[in-house]
């Protein structure tokens, strides 16, 4: 256990003299007083000090701290109705632990290459931290909901030999004679464990070599993928609505302080509750042309599109049954319309986009013998996928849901690059 107590813990200890460890967030000083603004990384606190209440040393050192200085000060806990945390601290002791001279970050505005460049040390201000807050919530809620429901979790490996989503985001990498593939995504392998554990899921980094620069694209983002034997599309929209409102309203519910910080709506995320509207793709291509946009049915919805439709909701809506042509190889085709995958896309609402892409997949043996051959991919890489359909094959279904676009939706974000600690994007490998 420390000695010294945490800010978020703080109102546990009214009254009572306290040891904080922290960094100097900001500093104004007038007369005989010193105004610390004192950050540990679970919180922010005022510490006054006060020229009457401590030695002329300490007095001193605090008028020449400067910002993001390593500091441990003692004093008492009083209740301050000004303060957003409702404390402030009375200083009576201050140590430096180290002077920081010329820290890069200061109060007035920077651009975003600059901050980008220094994310590292960005990610002390109050709005990254609340951000990533949040992104944490997030990934506990998303863990918590499937743990909680039955199912495994079965890690997916990163080093892969074949294509999931498409054969023109693959990142290569060399593997002693052979070559390697970072994953876009687990499914494949959750193909597997489901029918070896029947409801499963991967959580971790997913990687595509998008040469797009967009708000909504990184080179490496985090993935959470459920999938279920025995389970149909319509099973698969049940589970994915469900989810969603569920990790929206825990967020709402245990962070709604860094909501408000971010100037969220938060009254837009109380919507999110069931039933979500569920269209299908020609529905979808009806809205467009209804709305004006010059859209031909069989091509695939872009960001513009996708921004069109979630602004007739105000709630997430699923979209299923795009053209078969438009999606991945091993999507189940529809029994009704051949024409059609059984897919199904969550496009989140206020122009987010698609935050979830997922489905039934193809059972059939032959019939996936068939794809592998149509959609040009290496038969050896893929011979273990179809041992799915040998032995025991069964209908299955699940999904994948994108953590940094639903961080950046549930934030109110324009960017993704926010939404992860250290992003990877076209033109960002540093630091
Ligand atoms: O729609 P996608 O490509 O689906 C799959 O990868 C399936 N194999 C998942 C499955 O069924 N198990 O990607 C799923 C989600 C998208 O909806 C989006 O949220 C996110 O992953 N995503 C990206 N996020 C950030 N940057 C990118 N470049 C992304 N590509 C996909
Ligand atoms: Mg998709």
């Amino acid at each position: 256990m420390s000695d010294h107590v945490y800010i978020a813990d703080i109102a546990r200890c009214e009254g009572q003299e306290v040891l904080l460890k922290g960094w100097l967030y900001n500093r104004r000083s007038s007369g005989k007083l010193h105004f610390l603004q004192v950050r540990d990384g679970t919180g922010v606190i005022q510490c006054v000090v006060f020229q009457g209440d401590v030695t002329p040393e300490v007095f001193e050192r605090a008028g020449h701290l400067t910002q993001e200085s390593s500091i441990s000060v003692t004093g008492t806990v009083r209740a301050d109705r000004r303060s957003p945390i409702g404390f402030e601290v009375g200083v009576r002791g201050l140590e430096v632990v180290q002077m920081a001279y010329d820290y890069p970050i200061t109060p007035k505005e920077h651009g975003t290459a600059f901050l980008m460049d220094n994310r590292h040390l960005w990610l002390r201000s109050s709005r990254q931290h609340a951000i990533l807050c949040v992104r944490s919530e997030i990934i506990q809620a998303c863990r918590d909901y499937f743990n909680d429901r039955g199912f495994v979790l079965v890690d997916a490996p990163i080093l892969t030999p074949a294509a999931c989503e498409g054969t023109t985001t693959l990142f290569e990498t060399p593997y002693f004679e052979e070559k390697a593939y970072l994953t876009q995504s687990g499914q494949l392998y959750m193909e597997a464990a489901a029918m070896a554990f029947g409801r499963v899921y991967c959580f971790g980094p997913t990687f595509r070599a998008e040469k797009s620069k967009t708000r909504r694209h990184l080179t490496e983002f985090w993935m959470i993928e459920p999938e279920v034997a025995y389970m149909d599309l319509d099973g698969d929209m049940d589970l994915a609505e469900d989810f969603v409102a569920y990790v929206v309203g825990r967020v709402v519910e245990r962070r709604r302080s860094e909501l408000q910080f971010l100037e969220r709506d938060v009254s837009k995320l109380e919507a999110v509750k069931k039933p979500f509207p569920r269209i299908s793709y020609s529905d979808a291509v009806d809205i467009l042309k209804g709305k004006g946009v010059a859209f031909t049915w069989g091509d695939d919805l872009g960001g513009d599109e996708e921004t069109v439709l979630a602004g007739a909701f105000d709630r997430p809506v699923l979209v299923h049954r795009y053209p078969a042509a438009c999606k991945a190889f091993y999507m189940k085709a529809d029994p009704v319309d051949s024409r059609l995958a059984l897919c199904v896309d969550v496009l989140a609402p206020e122009g987010y986009g698609e935050i979830i892409g997922g489905g039934q997949r193809e059972d059939c043996l032959e019939t996936l013998e068939a794809k592998v051959v149509e959609h040009n991919l290496p038969g050896e890489a893929f011979a273990w996928y179809l041992d799915l359909r040998r032995y025991g094959t069964v209908p299955h279904a699940g999904f994948g849901m994108g953590i940094e676009r639903t961080v950046a939706w549930i934030c109110g974000l324009k960017h993704v690059r926010e939404t992860i600690p250290f992003p990877r994007m076209l033109q960002r490998l540093y630091p």
